[in-house]
C-alpha cells in the first residue's frame, strides 16, 4: 500500500516544541522510526511536513493518483481548516486523522476536529504510537 503521512504546522519543530506534551523525538526520527516498524515494511510511504494550509492541499492534490491511504497529523489546522477537509473529501482516498496528545485532554478548541468525520478513523494521546495505530487503521 501507498502511503501518505502528512505532519502539518508547527511538528517540525518536534524534539524542541513542549517536549512534556509531545516528546523529545524529533519528527524526523518519528518518521524512520515508523517507516522501519515490522508492520510498515512491505509499505512505500512518502513523508511531508508544511507550516502552510495551501502547501498541505496542493500536497494532498499532488500525490492523489499516488497514496492509497493517508495519516494526517494536520495539527491546530485539524481544529478549523474546512479548506484541509474539503480537500480529503475531493480526493476520496482512506485517511486516518492523527495525534500525538491527547486532544480531548487539553484547552476547548482542541476538542473538536473538523477533520474526524470525513477520516475512516482517528488516533490521538498515544505518542509517536498514534501513527501506528493510524496505520494499523488504514491496513484493516
Ligand atoms: C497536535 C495537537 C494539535 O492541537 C496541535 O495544534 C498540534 C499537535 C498533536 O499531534 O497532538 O500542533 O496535532
Amino acid at each position: 500500500m501507498n502511503i501518505l503521512v502528512i505532519n502539518g504546522p508547527n511538528l517540525n519543530l518536534l524534539g524542541e516544541r513542549e517536549p512534556k506534551i509531545y516528546g523529545s523525538e524529533t519528527l524526523d526520527e518519528l518518521m524512520v522510526w515508523l517507516e522501519n516498524c515490522s508492520k510498515s515494511l512491505e509499505h512505500k510511504f512518502k513523508f511531508y511536513q508544511s507550516n502552510h494550509e495551501g502547501e498541505i492541499i496542493d500536497i494532498l492534490h499532488d500525490e492523489r493518483h499516488w497514496a492509497q491511504g493517508i495519516l494526517i497529523n494536520a495539527g491546530a489546522y485539524a481544529h478549523y481548516s474546512y479548506a484541509i477537509r474539503d480537500a480529503l473529501v475531493s480526493i476520496s482516498i482512506p485517511s486516518v486523522e492523527v495525534h500525538l496528545s491527547d486532544i480531548d485532554a487539553r484547552e476547548n478548541f482542541r476538542k473538536k476536529s473538523v477533520l474526524k468525520s470525513v477520516c475512516i478513523g482517528s488516533v490521538q494521546g498515544k505518542g509517536k504510537n498514534s501513527y501506528l495505530e493510524g496505520l494499523n487503521l488504514l491496513l484493516k
